[in-house]
């Protein structure tokens, strides 16, 4: 038998990994606009933070902007989809007053965090929101509220810079997409200086996010890199590369395509754990995957720390729409 020259390589590949319910959900429904309506269909800023999605979806007709005002006045009457990572309620609204078709592709998850947001300040109480500044999903839920009724906590820094005017009439909700760990350490916090604040009724970080991290943490301790397929503008596959460095991973890296690899660091590598973030493709893990076989003899170990059966409806207006399978 043919001996391999290349050398030996394990690859611990997590699952669950890559798309989560509501990515799938955002990108089905600027299919299913394009198919149902015909191009152009609009989409207010990346639809999710992949590169790759969005051009596939360029290809197929759809148009990336980042205001509304940038939609030409003739083409008003197609639709325009809002993002996975929802829109502060000023966007609706101006989409009303221009008479435009909206599809908003907002996550149910993210509705939720905003629903418990509004809850908090119908209840009387000032909001925090625990998530990263200038963030789209960050902008949308502070969004929900009049200005000057949530405030922005990022570190512990700005736990201890905080000053209510009523610590007895505090609620906070979360991002989403943030470091499980990390988040439990700013709630802590925020608990020692506020016993009164308020949690919101459910838990604010996604069941994606929750298991991807679990996924990265158990299968990151001794590999000598950890790759995970990403955007840099995603929050939650940039949480991925954290939490494979802190649970024992040697290296650990974002990449979006397997050109990124930098193969001459690497080349001694015997251990390679391998994630995708929610809005990374499967396509592109498969690349990765190929990519390494050219150069090592590979074993790919799948590491199951989770089934995932999550599944968000598209909105009705498109339902009777049907995916051809490509
Ligand atoms: Fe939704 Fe979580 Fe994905 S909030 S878009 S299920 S990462």
């Amino acid at each position: 038998p043919e001996i391999s020259s290349k050398p030996p390589l394990t690859i611990r590949l997590c699952q669950p990994r890559g798309f989560c319910a509501g990515v799938d959900r955002a990108i089905q429904i600027v299919v299913l606009a394009l198919k149902k309506y015909g191009a152009p269909v609009y989409v207010r800023h990346e639809i999710v933070h992949n590169r790759y999605v969005v051009e596939g979806l360029q290809n197929l007709g759809a148009v990336f902007i980042e205001e509304l005002n940038e939609i030409p006045a003739e083409h008003r009457e197609c639709p325009v989809v809002f993002s996975a990572h929802g829109v502060p309620k000023s966007v609706p609204e101006d989409a009303q007053a221009r008479n435009l078709f909206y599809l908003d592709a907002t996550c149910p998850l993210v509705s939720k965090v905003h629903k418990q947001a509004m809850r908090h300040q119908r209840l009387g109480r000032h909001v925090l929101l625990i998530g990263h500044g200038g963030h789209p999903e960050v902008i949308g839920t502070m969004g929900q509220l009049p200005e000057g009724s949530v405030t922005l906590i990022e570190t512990e820094a700005d736990v201890a810079a905080f000053v209510p005017s009523d610590p007895e009439a505090l609620g906070f909700v979360t991002q989403t997409t943030l470091s499980v760990e990390d988040t439990a350490g700013l709630i802590r916090a925020l608990q020692d200086r506020f016993p009164a604040m308020m949690a919101p009724s459910a838990e604010s970080i996604c069941y994606a996010t929750t298991n991807r991290q679990e996924a990265v943490k158990e299968t990151a301790s001794g590999a000598d890199l950890f790759l995970v397929v990403g955007a840099p503008n995603s929050s939650n596959s940039k949480r991925l590369v954290e939490v494979a460095e802190r649970a024992g991973a040697k290296m650990s890296l974002l990449v979006q395509r397997a050109s990124e690899i930098p193969w001459d660091d690497i080349a001694g590598i015997s251990t390679l754990g391998l994630s995708a973030g929610a809005s990374a493709p499967e396509i592109i893990v498969d690349e990765i995957i190929d990519a390494f076989r050219a150069r090592f003899d590979v074993k790919v170990d799948l590491a199951i720390t989770a089934t995932e059966t999550e599944n968000f409806p598209v909105m009705s207006v498109l339902r009777d729409m049907k995916l051809t399978p490509s």
